[in-house]
Protein backbone atom coordinates (compact mmCIF):
# COMPACT_ATOMS: atom_id res chain seq x y z
CA UNK A 1 0.00 0.00 0.00
CA UNK A 2 0.98 3.71 -0.48
CA UNK A 3 1.99 5.48 2.37
CA UNK A 4 0.90 8.96 2.73
CA UNK A 5 2.36 11.39 4.66
CA UNK A 6 0.67 13.10 6.36
CA UNK A 7 -0.17 16.21 4.56
CA UNK A 8 2.35 15.63 1.44
CA UNK A 9 3.36 19.36 2.16
CA UNK A 10 6.34 21.17 2.69
CA UNK A 11 6.08 22.69 6.35
CA UNK A 12 8.42 21.18 8.89
CA UNK A 13 10.19 21.94 12.22
CA UNK A 14 13.66 22.59 12.45
CA UNK A 15 14.99 22.76 15.73
CA UNK A 16 11.95 23.54 17.25
CA UNK A 17 11.19 26.42 14.80
CA UNK A 18 8.70 26.16 11.86
CA UNK A 19 9.87 26.41 8.14
CA UNK A 20 8.11 26.88 4.93
CA UNK A 21 10.69 25.02 2.65
CA UNK A 22 13.73 26.43 3.43
CA UNK A 23 12.13 29.89 5.29
CA UNK A 24 11.56 30.36 8.67
CA UNK A 25 7.82 31.01 9.37
CA UNK A 26 8.69 33.70 12.00
CA UNK A 27 10.88 35.36 9.82
CA UNK A 28 7.86 35.73 7.36
CA UNK A 29 5.65 36.97 10.30
CA UNK A 30 8.24 39.81 10.93
CA UNK A 31 8.55 40.85 7.60
CA UNK A 32 4.97 41.14 5.97
CA UNK A 33 2.85 41.06 9.76
CA UNK A 34 0.16 38.82 11.02
CA UNK A 35 -2.44 37.69 10.28
CA UNK A 36 -0.39 35.96 7.18
CA UNK A 37 -1.32 33.35 4.62
CA UNK A 38 2.08 31.42 3.56
CA UNK A 39 1.65 29.14 0.57
CA UNK A 40 4.31 26.67 -0.46
CA UNK A 41 5.03 26.96 -3.96
CA UNK A 42 6.93 23.18 -3.65
CA UNK A 43 3.66 21.67 -2.36
CA UNK A 44 1.32 23.66 -4.93
CA UNK A 45 3.67 21.91 -7.86
CA UNK A 46 4.10 18.45 -5.82
CA UNK A 47 0.42 17.80 -5.70
CA UNK A 48 -0.17 18.99 -9.31
CA UNK A 49 2.73 16.84 -10.43
CA UNK A 50 1.47 13.83 -8.29
CA UNK A 51 -2.22 13.98 -10.27
CA UNK A 52 -0.74 14.49 -13.75
CA UNK A 53 1.33 11.18 -13.04
CA UNK A 54 -1.20 9.28 -11.12
CA UNK A 55 -3.85 9.82 -14.07
CA UNK A 56 -0.85 9.73 -17.08
CA UNK A 57 -2.85 6.48 -18.03
CA UNK A 58 -5.68 8.66 -19.61
CA UNK A 59 -4.09 12.24 -20.32
CA UNK A 60 -5.46 14.12 -17.75
CA UNK A 61 -5.80 18.17 -17.92
CA UNK A 62 -5.88 19.01 -14.27
CA UNK A 63 -7.95 22.04 -14.16
CA UNK A 64 -7.23 23.55 -10.87
CA UNK A 65 -10.35 24.91 -9.21
CA UNK A 66 -9.89 28.53 -8.89
CA UNK A 67 -12.23 28.83 -6.29
CA UNK A 68 -10.07 27.09 -3.73
CA UNK A 69 -7.16 29.90 -3.78
CA UNK A 70 -7.78 32.35 -6.22
CA UNK A 71 -4.52 34.59 -5.52
CA UNK A 72 -2.29 34.90 -8.97
CA UNK A 73 0.51 34.09 -7.77
CA UNK A 74 -0.92 30.53 -7.20
CA UNK A 75 -2.24 29.88 -10.58
CA UNK A 76 0.76 31.84 -12.21
CA UNK A 77 2.93 29.12 -10.97
CA UNK A 78 0.37 26.28 -12.01
CA UNK A 79 -0.25 27.94 -14.98
CA UNK A 80 3.35 27.65 -15.85
CA UNK A 81 3.34 24.27 -15.22
CA UNK A 82 0.89 23.13 -17.40
CA UNK A 83 -2.48 23.66 -15.09
CA UNK A 84 -5.33 24.11 -16.57
CA UNK A 85 -8.75 25.98 -14.64
CA UNK A 86 -11.80 25.46 -13.36
CA UNK A 87 -13.81 28.71 -13.12
CA UNK A 88 -17.23 29.18 -11.65
CA UNK A 89 -17.44 33.07 -12.51
CA UNK A 90 -16.12 35.86 -15.01
CA UNK A 91 -14.22 37.29 -12.27
CA UNK A 92 -12.38 34.03 -11.98
CA UNK A 93 -11.75 33.89 -15.44
CA UNK A 94 -10.40 37.12 -15.55
CA UNK A 95 -8.23 36.22 -12.93
CA UNK A 96 -6.99 33.31 -14.67
CA UNK A 97 -6.37 35.12 -17.91
CA UNK A 98 -4.25 37.93 -16.32
CA UNK A 99 -1.98 35.25 -14.49
CA UNK A 100 -0.98 33.65 -17.99
CA UNK A 101 -4.04 30.54 -17.63
CA UNK A 102 -4.90 29.53 -21.04
CA UNK A 103 -8.49 30.08 -21.75
CA UNK A 104 -8.56 26.67 -23.77
CA UNK A 105 -7.13 24.79 -20.82
CA UNK A 106 -9.97 26.01 -18.88
CA UNK A 107 -13.19 24.76 -18.47
CA UNK A 108 -16.57 27.32 -17.21
CA UNK A 109 -18.55 25.98 -14.39
CA UNK A 110 -21.26 27.09 -12.05
CA UNK A 111 -25.16 27.37 -12.02
CA UNK A 112 -25.84 30.51 -12.72
CA UNK A 113 -23.75 31.61 -15.74
CA UNK A 114 -24.88 35.40 -17.14
CA UNK A 115 -25.65 36.02 -20.56
CA UNK A 116 -22.01 38.21 -20.07
CA UNK A 117 -20.14 35.65 -18.53
CA UNK A 118 -20.96 33.07 -21.09
CA UNK A 119 -20.29 35.64 -23.58
CA UNK A 120 -16.51 36.36 -22.07
CA UNK A 121 -16.26 32.56 -22.00
CA UNK A 122 -16.83 32.12 -25.53
CA UNK A 123 -14.39 35.15 -26.67
CA UNK A 124 -11.92 34.11 -23.94
CA UNK A 125 -11.94 30.59 -26.02
CA UNK A 126 -12.75 28.06 -22.74
CA UNK A 127 -12.31 24.39 -23.08
CA UNK A 128 -16.04 23.82 -22.75
CA UNK A 129 -18.78 25.26 -20.47
CA UNK A 130 -20.34 22.62 -17.81
CA UNK A 131 -24.10 22.85 -18.46
CA UNK A 132 -25.99 22.98 -15.10
CA UNK A 133 -29.90 23.24 -16.28
CA UNK A 134 -31.99 23.52 -19.39
CA UNK A 135 -32.48 26.93 -19.20
CA UNK A 136 -28.71 27.64 -18.82
CA UNK A 137 -28.15 25.25 -22.14
CA UNK A 138 -31.02 27.38 -24.02
CA UNK A 139 -29.05 30.43 -22.78
CA UNK A 140 -26.11 29.04 -24.05
CA UNK A 141 -27.25 28.36 -27.10
CA UNK A 142 -28.56 31.58 -27.08
CA UNK A 143 -26.08 33.75 -26.79
CA UNK A 144 -23.13 31.48 -28.94
CA UNK A 145 -25.93 31.55 -31.88
CA UNK A 146 -25.75 35.26 -31.60
CA UNK A 147 -22.14 35.17 -31.55
CA UNK A 148 -22.02 33.05 -34.78
CA UNK A 149 -20.06 30.96 -32.74
CA UNK A 150 -20.64 27.01 -31.59
CA UNK A 151 -20.65 26.60 -27.50
CA UNK A 152 -18.66 23.40 -27.05
CA UNK A 153 -20.87 21.68 -23.75
CA UNK A 154 -20.51 19.32 -21.31
CA UNK A 155 -23.71 18.23 -19.49
CA UNK A 156 -23.18 18.11 -15.35
CA UNK A 157 -24.87 14.66 -14.01
CA UNK A 158 -25.69 14.33 -10.90
CA UNK A 159 -24.49 10.39 -10.77
CA UNK A 160 -26.33 9.98 -7.56
CA UNK A 161 -23.96 8.33 -5.20
CA UNK A 162 -23.54 9.69 -1.72
CA UNK A 163 -19.68 11.34 -1.16
CA UNK A 164 -20.16 10.40 2.67
CA UNK A 165 -18.83 14.09 3.14
CA UNK A 166 -19.98 17.33 4.98
CA UNK A 167 -23.78 17.78 4.23
CA UNK A 168 -22.63 21.86 2.67
CA UNK A 169 -19.67 20.08 0.63
CA UNK A 170 -22.03 16.48 -0.94
CA UNK A 171 -23.33 18.05 -4.65
CA UNK A 172 -23.44 14.71 -6.35
CA UNK A 173 -26.72 13.55 -4.88
CA UNK A 174 -30.29 13.66 -6.64
CA UNK A 175 -31.48 16.39 -4.73
CA UNK A 176 -28.76 18.81 -4.77
CA UNK A 177 -28.91 22.22 -6.39
CA UNK A 178 -25.66 21.06 -8.63
CA UNK A 179 -26.33 19.70 -11.95
CA UNK A 180 -29.43 16.93 -13.50
CA UNK A 181 -30.22 13.56 -12.89
CA UNK A 182 -29.40 10.58 -15.09
CA UNK A 183 -33.22 10.58 -16.86
CA UNK A 184 -33.25 14.53 -17.04
CA UNK A 185 -29.72 14.76 -18.71
CA UNK A 186 -30.18 12.14 -21.07
CA UNK A 187 -33.93 13.99 -22.50
CA UNK A 188 -31.95 16.96 -22.46
CA UNK A 189 -28.86 15.17 -24.73
CA UNK A 190 -31.70 14.31 -26.73
CA UNK A 191 -33.04 17.99 -27.77
CA UNK A 192 -28.81 19.18 -27.79
CA UNK A 193 -28.42 16.67 -31.01
CA UNK A 194 -30.87 19.88 -32.78
CA UNK A 195 -29.79 22.40 -31.01
CA UNK A 196 -27.87 25.37 -33.07
CA UNK A 197 -24.84 27.03 -31.01
CA UNK A 198 -23.80 23.84 -29.19
CA UNK A 199 -21.74 21.27 -29.38
CA UNK A 200 -21.68 18.45 -26.78
CA UNK A 201 -18.37 17.23 -26.37
CA UNK A 202 -18.33 16.00 -22.95
CA UNK A 203 -19.62 14.68 -19.63
CA UNK A 204 -19.20 16.19 -16.11
CA UNK A 205 -19.52 15.49 -12.86
CA UNK A 206 -18.49 16.83 -9.58
CA UNK A 207 -19.88 14.48 -6.73
CA UNK A 208 -18.86 16.65 -3.58
CA UNK A 209 -15.36 17.87 -2.08
CA UNK A 210 -13.23 16.60 1.00
CA UNK A 211 -14.13 12.88 -0.22
CA UNK A 212 -11.73 10.51 1.21
CA UNK A 213 -13.09 7.51 0.15
CA UNK A 214 -12.65 5.75 -3.13
CA UNK A 215 -16.21 4.01 -3.35
CA UNK A 216 -17.79 7.04 -4.62
CA UNK A 217 -15.50 7.84 -7.19
CA UNK A 218 -15.77 4.30 -8.23
CA UNK A 219 -19.84 4.34 -8.30
CA UNK A 220 -19.84 7.90 -10.11
CA UNK A 221 -17.59 6.32 -12.80
CA UNK A 222 -19.46 3.18 -13.62
CA UNK A 223 -22.79 5.12 -13.96
CA UNK A 224 -20.53 7.90 -16.33
CA UNK A 225 -19.54 4.91 -18.26
CA UNK A 226 -22.65 4.05 -19.49
CA UNK A 227 -24.24 7.64 -19.82
CA UNK A 228 -21.25 8.07 -22.11
CA UNK A 229 -22.21 4.93 -24.24
CA UNK A 230 -25.56 6.64 -24.50
CA UNK A 231 -24.59 10.17 -25.38
CA UNK A 232 -22.17 8.81 -28.22
CA UNK A 233 -25.35 6.79 -29.54
CA UNK A 234 -27.19 9.67 -30.06
CA UNK A 235 -24.45 11.16 -31.86
CA UNK A 236 -22.75 13.41 -29.50
CA UNK A 237 -18.67 13.48 -29.90
CA UNK A 238 -18.20 12.98 -26.08
CA UNK A 239 -14.15 13.54 -25.83
CA UNK A 240 -13.99 14.12 -22.77
CA UNK A 241 -15.04 12.70 -19.32
CA UNK A 242 -14.59 15.26 -16.47
CA UNK A 243 -14.43 13.70 -13.10
CA UNK A 244 -15.10 17.03 -11.14
CA UNK A 245 -12.71 17.68 -8.34
CA UNK A 246 -13.46 16.25 -4.42
CA UNK A 247 -10.32 14.39 -3.43
CA UNK A 248 -9.87 15.08 0.06
CA UNK A 249 -7.02 16.06 2.27
CA UNK A 250 -5.50 15.33 5.81
CA UNK A 251 -6.88 17.73 7.80
CA UNK A 252 -5.64 16.09 11.52
CA UNK A 253 -3.87 12.65 10.82
CA UNK A 254 -4.07 10.22 7.78
CA UNK A 255 -8.05 10.22 6.99
CA UNK A 256 -7.70 10.69 2.94
CA UNK A 257 -6.87 8.25 0.62
CA UNK A 258 -3.89 8.70 -1.59
CA UNK A 259 -4.38 10.30 -4.83
CA UNK A 260 -2.90 7.29 -6.34
CA UNK A 261 -5.98 5.08 -4.72
CA UNK A 262 -8.24 7.90 -6.32
CA UNK A 263 -6.58 7.07 -9.66
CA UNK A 264 -7.55 3.61 -9.36
CA UNK A 265 -10.50 3.61 -8.83
CA UNK A 266 -11.56 6.12 -11.92
CA UNK A 267 -8.94 4.99 -15.02
CA UNK A 268 -10.30 2.15 -15.70
CA UNK A 269 -13.53 3.40 -16.19
CA UNK A 270 -12.38 6.37 -18.25
CA UNK A 271 -10.05 4.65 -20.11
CA UNK A 272 -13.01 2.18 -21.34
CA UNK A 273 -14.68 5.26 -22.65
CA UNK A 274 -11.24 6.43 -24.38
CA UNK A 275 -12.25 10.11 -23.13
CA UNK A 276 -9.35 12.27 -22.00
CA UNK A 277 -10.06 12.76 -18.41
CA UNK A 278 -10.50 16.51 -17.28
CA UNK A 279 -10.35 16.91 -13.50
CA UNK A 280 -10.90 20.44 -11.16
CA UNK A 281 -8.94 19.84 -7.57
CA UNK A 282 -8.61 22.52 -5.62
CA UNK A 283 -8.29 21.46 -2.06
CA UNK A 284 -6.04 18.88 -3.06
CA UNK A 285 -3.70 20.97 -4.68
CA UNK A 286 -3.40 24.34 -2.42
CA UNK A 287 -5.27 22.78 0.86
CA UNK A 288 -2.06 21.87 2.65
CA UNK A 289 0.14 24.00 0.65
CA UNK A 290 -0.93 26.77 3.38
CA UNK A 291 -0.90 28.00 6.44
CA UNK A 292 -2.47 31.04 8.44
CA UNK A 293 0.29 32.54 10.84
CA UNK A 294 -1.55 34.56 13.89
CA UNK A 295 0.26 36.03 16.74
CA UNK A 296 -1.54 35.62 20.42
CA UNK A 297 -2.90 38.92 21.38
CA UNK A 298 -4.23 37.89 24.97
CA UNK A 299 -4.82 34.84 27.19
CA UNK A 300 -7.69 34.43 29.83
CA UNK A 301 -9.90 32.35 31.73
CA UNK A 302 -12.89 32.32 32.31
CA UNK A 303 -14.38 29.33 34.82
CA UNK A 304 -12.64 26.07 33.14
CA UNK A 305 -12.38 27.67 29.96
CA UNK A 306 -9.22 28.79 28.71
CA UNK A 307 -9.20 31.34 25.63
CA UNK A 308 -6.05 31.96 23.54
CA UNK A 309 -6.89 35.60 21.61
CA UNK A 310 -4.67 35.70 18.63
CA UNK A 311 -5.11 38.27 15.72
CA UNK A 312 -6.30 35.91 13.35
CA UNK A 313 -10.13 35.43 13.08
CA UNK A 314 -13.12 33.80 11.49
CA UNK A 315 -13.07 36.95 8.83
CA UNK A 316 -9.92 35.37 7.69
CA UNK A 317 -10.61 31.55 7.95
CA UNK A 318 -14.11 30.83 8.46
CA UNK A 319 -14.12 26.86 7.95
CA UNK A 320 -13.91 26.13 11.80
CA UNK A 321 -17.21 28.59 12.34
CA UNK A 322 -18.82 27.35 8.77
CA UNK A 323 -18.31 23.31 8.80
CA UNK A 324 -16.80 23.19 12.19
CA UNK A 325 -13.62 21.99 10.49
CA UNK A 326 -10.77 20.48 12.16
CA UNK A 327 -7.49 22.38 11.51
CA UNK A 328 -4.56 21.25 13.18
CA UNK A 329 -2.50 24.29 15.45
CA UNK A 330 0.70 24.52 16.57
CA UNK A 331 3.21 27.47 18.13
CA UNK A 332 5.71 28.19 15.14
CA UNK A 333 8.72 28.07 18.03
CA UNK A 334 7.69 24.89 19.92
CA UNK A 335 8.36 25.28 23.68
CA UNK A 336 11.16 23.21 25.16
CA UNK A 337 10.10 19.67 26.08
CA UNK A 338 7.04 19.56 23.48
CA UNK A 339 7.03 17.77 20.37
CA UNK A 340 7.26 19.35 17.00
CA UNK A 341 5.13 18.83 16.22
CA UNK A 342 2.80 16.73 17.60
CA UNK A 343 1.17 12.98 16.01
CA UNK A 344 -1.86 13.55 17.31
CA UNK A 345 -3.23 17.38 17.78
CA UNK A 346 -6.30 15.74 19.61
CA UNK A 347 -4.91 13.60 22.27
CA UNK A 348 -4.01 14.57 25.85
CA UNK A 349 -0.42 16.03 25.05
CA UNK A 350 2.15 16.32 28.43
CA UNK A 351 2.94 19.72 28.65
CA UNK A 352 -0.45 21.54 27.35
CA UNK A 353 -3.95 22.26 28.19
CA UNK A 354 -7.35 22.83 26.75
CA UNK A 355 -7.99 26.35 24.78
CA UNK A 356 -10.25 27.80 22.81
CA UNK A 357 -8.47 29.79 19.84
CA UNK A 358 -10.39 32.75 19.27
CA UNK A 359 -9.98 36.17 17.13
CA UNK A 360 -11.42 39.56 17.97
CA UNK A 361 -14.22 39.41 16.18
CA UNK A 362 -17.30 39.92 17.99
CA UNK A 363 -19.03 36.82 17.61
CA UNK A 364 -18.99 33.81 19.77
CA UNK A 365 -18.71 31.54 16.24
CA UNK A 366 -15.21 33.23 16.00
CA UNK A 367 -13.23 30.35 16.49
CA UNK A 368 -10.08 28.79 15.23
CA UNK A 369 -10.35 25.55 17.46
CA UNK A 370 -12.17 24.50 20.69
CA UNK A 371 -10.42 22.68 23.36
CA UNK A 372 -7.43 22.15 21.67
CA UNK A 373 -4.42 21.12 23.82
CA UNK A 374 -1.70 23.57 23.33
CA UNK A 375 1.31 25.35 25.65
CA UNK A 376 0.54 28.38 27.67
CA UNK A 377 2.23 30.82 25.35
CA UNK A 378 3.13 34.68 25.78
CA UNK A 379 1.51 37.66 24.32
CA UNK A 380 3.36 38.12 20.66
CA UNK A 381 3.96 34.05 20.30
CA UNK A 382 3.09 32.67 16.94
CA UNK A 383 0.68 30.18 15.99
CA UNK A 384 0.44 28.52 12.68
CA UNK A 385 -3.29 26.93 11.11
CA UNK A 386 -2.23 24.34 9.00
CA UNK A 387 -3.96 22.85 5.66
CA UNK A 388 -5.60 26.64 5.45
CA UNK A 389 -4.41 27.01 1.82
CA UNK A 390 -7.60 25.97 0.21
CA UNK A 391 -11.40 27.96 0.72
CA UNK A 392 -8.97 30.08 3.34
CA UNK A 393 -8.03 33.45 2.01
CA UNK A 394 -10.84 33.30 -0.99
CA UNK A 395 -13.62 33.14 1.96
CA UNK A 396 -12.06 36.35 4.12
CA UNK A 397 -13.91 39.15 4.61
CA UNK A 398 -13.71 42.63 6.33
CA UNK A 399 -16.32 42.01 9.05
CA UNK A 400 -15.79 43.88 11.82
CA UNK A 401 -13.71 46.43 9.35
CA UNK A 402 -10.67 43.90 9.75
CA UNK A 403 -8.49 44.61 6.98
CA UNK A 404 -7.68 41.23 5.00
CA UNK A 405 -4.80 39.34 6.20
CA UNK A 406 -1.26 39.26 3.37
CA UNK A 407 0.00 36.07 1.13
CA UNK A 408 3.40 35.45 0.62
CA UNK A 409 4.65 32.26 -1.80
CA UNK A 410 7.61 30.78 -0.65
CA UNK A 411 10.03 29.12 -3.25
CA UNK A 412 12.92 27.98 -1.25
CA UNK A 413 14.43 30.25 0.79
CA UNK A 414 12.65 32.82 -1.18
CA UNK A 415 9.45 34.43 -0.10
CA UNK A 416 7.42 36.68 -2.55
CA UNK A 417 4.80 38.76 -1.36
CA UNK A 418 1.50 37.99 -3.99
CA UNK A 419 -0.82 40.17 -1.76
CA UNK A 420 -0.08 42.96 0.33
CA UNK A 421 -2.26 43.78 3.49
CA UNK A 422 -5.43 45.74 3.14
CA UNK A 423 -5.31 49.30 5.04
CA UNK A 424 -8.10 51.08 6.38
CA UNK A 425 -8.53 53.37 3.02
CA UNK A 426 -8.73 50.12 0.63
CA UNK A 427 -11.87 49.22 2.78
CA UNK A 428 -13.87 52.37 2.49
CA UNK A 429 -12.71 53.10 -1.66
CA UNK A 430 -15.38 51.91 -2.77
CA UNK A 431 -17.92 53.64 -0.36
CA UNK A 432 -19.41 57.25 -1.22
CA UNK A 433 -20.10 60.11 1.33
CA UNK A 434 -21.87 62.48 -1.26
CA UNK A 435 -25.58 62.14 -2.14
C1 LIG B 1 -17.93 21.82 -9.89
C2 LIG B 1 -16.80 21.82 -8.94
N1 LIG B 1 -15.60 21.39 -9.36
C3 LIG B 1 -14.54 21.37 -8.53
C4 LIG B 1 -14.63 21.77 -7.21
C5 LIG B 1 -13.41 21.72 -6.35
O1 LIG B 1 -13.56 20.84 -5.31
P1 LIG B 1 -12.32 20.42 -4.40
O2 LIG B 1 -11.69 21.65 -3.92
O3 LIG B 1 -12.95 19.64 -3.31
O4 LIG B 1 -11.42 19.59 -5.23
C6 LIG B 1 -15.86 22.19 -6.71
C7 LIG B 1 -15.99 22.59 -5.30
O5 LIG B 1 -16.97 22.96 -4.79
C8 LIG B 1 -16.98 22.22 -7.60
O6 LIG B 1 -18.17 22.63 -7.19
Amino acid sequence: MIEQSRTMDHFHYRDGQLYCEETPVAALAGRFGTPLYVYSQATLLGQLKALQTAFAEVDPLVCYSVKANSNLGVLKVLAAHGGGFDVVSGGELFRVRRAGGEPGKTVFAGVGKTDEEIKAGLEAGVLMFNVESEAELDAIARVASAEGRVAPIALRVNPDVDPKTHRYVSTGKKESKFGMDIDRSLRLAEAVAAMPGVSMIGMHMHIGSQITTTEPYGGAVAKGVEIIAQLREMGHPIAWYNMGGGFGINYRGREARPIEEFARAIVPGVTATGCRLAMEPGRVIAGNAGILVSRVLYTKQSGEKRFLIQDAAMNDLIRPALYESFHRIWPVAVPEGLPAPPDDFEAAIAGTEPWDVVGPVCESGDFLAKDRPLPRLDRGALLATFSAGAYGMVMASNYNTRPRAAEVLVDGAEARLVRRRETYEDLIQQECLEA
